[in-house]
């Protein structure tokens, strides 16, 4: 559940008028609720209770300074995929001692400042790359913690962009190969330590089935391995999906009662406990999208309205810049008017953005209210893979990010400024 609704005719987050955050900040603006994520993460903490269970937040999923702090704060640790997001999270006083470090193709430099910097367990996916790792501890007189991320060929049943655990895909080793690749690493690694396993089947899974197939798959390896290199942790990964199209009710308690089929914290871990908990060792849950993903939305402004001859267009402030999923992903997104219009007047229109590319929509022959020009929209669902997927492409600066706390807000990412967005190029001879 989320805090965004409806509230004496505008749109609320927790209790500050979105107007009001337009009206201080501009727009685009990414909103953030505090309370929301706060919940959520309880409400894991709950679920998981009776297994020795920890969160690792995906970073790429919302990698804000002020987000990954909050995180930090109530202990969480971090599925990390570079030195950047290491470097991220150690600014926002996360732990590294916390951190697994996924990713296909780590630089020296990333390993080395992450051996340095103490960090829980690389995740490997591929022996060049445990043998590099081994290669680099060893010259720094260190022993490096690693897993590997095993492949167990489930199909999860999402986009195809976001599959990532079947043998079609680049990421971890095939589970065909996973017990000899481990006798290799305890007898030829000498500055490897093998702490753990590592899977991750997609992202916005809606379903349990497929996680369950996986953990069913792999559970006996995990064991296995407990018993012979003593490993102290599983991750599972991530991938529990959220609620895009339904939103904004999805914020209401009824939503939930009569959409019992949707994925939620609570199922997740009903299913998953009976095969984890005999495992008896630590579990690691890499959630990203479900503790932001609905905690934010984007908030933008329609500045211009077009009728063609086939269709209507609301041209807004936000563009794929801002927001690639659409584009990227066929993603849908709710957009809601923050002023609330009556019930029922809708309107077919595409909601497009100032971006030369036909790609650049974030909704399409949408059923919406006739939004008019200066009227403010809020996009909903865009708290994971939202800011963090966002560019400067067309020189547009980067939007300003806020964080809502009951009725009070702060800017947690100030607007970029055009000063900042060359502050990196040369030009050559000035
Ligand atoms: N762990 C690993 C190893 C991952 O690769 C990912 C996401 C996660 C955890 C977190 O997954 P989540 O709980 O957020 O589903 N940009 C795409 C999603 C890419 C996900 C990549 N990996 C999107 O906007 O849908």
């Amino acid at each position: 559940m989320h805090h965004f609704a409806y509230k004496n005719g505008s749109l609320h987050c927790e209790e500050v008028n979105l107007s009001d955050i337009a009206e201080a900040y501009g727009t685009p603006t990414f909103v953030y609720s505090k309370r929301t994520i706060l919940e959520d993460l309880d409400e894991f903490k709950h679920a998981f209770a009776a297994i020795d269970a920890h969160i690792a937040f995906a970073v790429k999923a919302c990698s804000n300074g002020a987000i990954l702090q909050l995180m930090a704060q109530r202990g969480c640790g971090f599925d990390i995929v570079s030195g950047g997001e290491l470097w991220r999270v150690i600014r926002a006083g996360g732990n590294p001692a916390l951190c697994t470090y996924a990713g296909v193709a780590k630089t020296e430099p990333e390993i080395r400042y992450a051996i340095s910097s103490g960090i829980y367990c690389f995740i490997c996916e591929s022996e060049n790359e445990l043998r590099e790792i081994d290669r680099i501890a060893a010259e720094m007189g260190s022993v490096a913690p690693v897993a590997v991320r095993v492949n167990p060929n489930v199909d999860a049943h999402t986009h195809k962009y976001i599959t990532t655990g079947t043998n079609e895909n680049k990421f971890g080793i095939d589970i065909s190969r996973i017990e000899s690749l481990y006798a290799d690493i305890a007898t030829q690694m000498h500055h490897l330590r093998i702490r753990g396993l590592q899977m991750h089947i997609g992202s916005q899974l809606t379903e349990v089935t497929p996680f369950v197939m996986a953990v069913e798959k792999v559970a006996p390896i995990v064991a296995r391995f407990k018993e012979t290199y003593g490993i102290e942790f599983w991750s599972i990964g991530g991938g529990i999906g959220i609620v895009y199209d339904g939103c904004l009710d999805s914020g209401k308690k009824e939503w939930w009662d009569s959409h019992p089929e949707q994925i939620t914290i609570k199922s997740y871990a009903k299913a998953l406990i009976p095969l984890l908990k005999p495992l008896g060792l630590r579990i690691l849950l890499e959630p990203g999208r479900r503790l932001v993903g609905n905690a934010a939305v984007m908030l933008t402004r329609c500045i211009y309205e077009k009728k063609g001859e086939a269709k209507t267009f609301k041209m807004i402030d936000a563009g794929m810049n801002d927001i690639i999923r659409p584009a990227l992903y066929e993603g849908f997104h709710e957009i809601h008017p923050v002023r609330e219009h009556p019930a029922g007047e809708l309107i077919v229109a595409d909601v497009v953005g100032p971006i030369c590319e036909s790609g650049d929509f974030q909704a399409q022959n949408r059923s919406l209210p006739d939004v008019k020009p200066g009227e403010l929209l809020a996009e909903m669902s865009a708290g994971a893979y939202g800011f963090s997927m966002s560019s400067n492409y067309n020189s547009r600066p980067l939007a300003a990010e806020v964080l809502v706390d009951g009725s009070s807000f702060s800017l947690i990412r100030r607007r970029q400024t055009l000063e900042s967005l060359v502050s990196d190029e040369v030009l050559p001879n000035s």
